[in-house]
């Protein structure tokens, strides 16, 4: 199946929990809202050698139970990342320009005019973003809040080599990152080392009026530490493309008019989705010729 993908592969499309071990597939893909747990890689069909996902996060799948059958994994690197860096931005500016406020002051009919002290924001420039995850998306991150004025600082596992840090500041700690930025982008991957770092300590550490923006995934910030933050005035506002429990989520967020709000459109571009397609199309060819693509998840 996966070598006459070429030539223009017969595909099926049905729900994972309709997959079962008799379907006769080579390779499956799934997307980020379709968890690939162990119980469901149990069910897989008994031939199957390869799963990609659409999408670079890979959170969502049990990779060793994968592994441990010997499934292969693909995924999308790279491709999506000036796309989600794109979205960091608009995220920013909405969170720094109010965005929410200006739309709906415009949608209900209730503005009145301009005046000088209307829906005050802050500008970025001069203003250090401070980058949670300096990997392909958070660098491309780094390079456009840069061209904006921004001074970049950032916290990784690992620091970069100077020539990709490009003047960006390290911190080996995601709190001294916190103690010296205006805005805490989080671009990390959610994994149990991230699960829940933007907590209520890490949102204290910032300075007052300060803001956040998630274009990884929800479950790397503390709903409950966030709300109250926002609430506060702690956190002058807040940008947010993932949610916990997405496409449910804290409703308390609604509530919040300095919380601009996204359904994880990081890498919904007509140019990004056809570069997944084509890199996870790639990456099957790849397997079934027996060579290692260069999306192959490291087991
Ligand atoms: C990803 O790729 O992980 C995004 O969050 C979904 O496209």
């Amino acid at each position: 199946m996966v070598a006459a993908l070429a030539e223009g592969l017969d595909l099926t499309a049905k729900p994972l929990s309709e997959v079962t071990a008799k379907d006769a597939a080579d390779g499956l893909v799934l997307s980020v809202e379709t968890p690939l747990d162990s119980a469901a890689i149990a069910r897989l069909p008994a031939g199957l050698a390869a799963v990609g996902t659409y999408s670079v996060g890979t959170d969502h799948i049990d990779r060793a139970a994968l592994a441990e059958r010997g499934i292969a994994l693909l995924s999308t690197p790279d491709v999506l990342s000036a796309s989600v860096a794109e979205i960091a931005v608009f995220l920013t500016l909405g969170a720094m320009r109010r965005a929410t406020e200006s739309i709906s002051l415009v949608r209900s009919g209730a503005w009145t005019g301009w005046t000088p002290g209307q829906l005050l924001g802050h500008e970025l420039a001069s203003r250090t973003a401070g980058i949670f995850g300096m990997g392909r998306i958070g660098r491309e991150i780094a390079a456009r809040l840069s061209g904006m004025g921004m001074t970049i600082a950032y916290h990784n596992r690992s620091r970069l080599k100077p020539k990709d840090e490009r003047g960006a500041v390290y911190h080996p700690t995601l709190q001294g990152l916190a103690k010296t930025c205006d805005v805490l982008v989080i671009a990390c991957p959610a994994n149990a080392a991230t699960g829940g770092a933007v907590n209520a300590r890490i949102l204290a550490a910032m300075r007052p009026g300060s803001y956040i923006v998630n274009v990884a995934r929800g479950t790397v910030v503390d709903d409950e530490a966030l709300i109250a933050a926002l609430s506060s005035g702690q956190i002058a506002g807040a940008g947010l493309d993932v949610m916990a429990g997405e496409p449910t989520f804290d409703a308390r967020y609604l509530d919040l008019p300095n919380a601009f709000l996204l359904p994880h459109i990081g890498s919904s571009t007509v140019e990004t989705r056809v570069r997944m397609g084509a890199i996870l199309r790639d990456g099957f060819i790849a397997l079934a010729r027996g060579e290692t693509p260069p999306n192959l998840v490291p087991e």
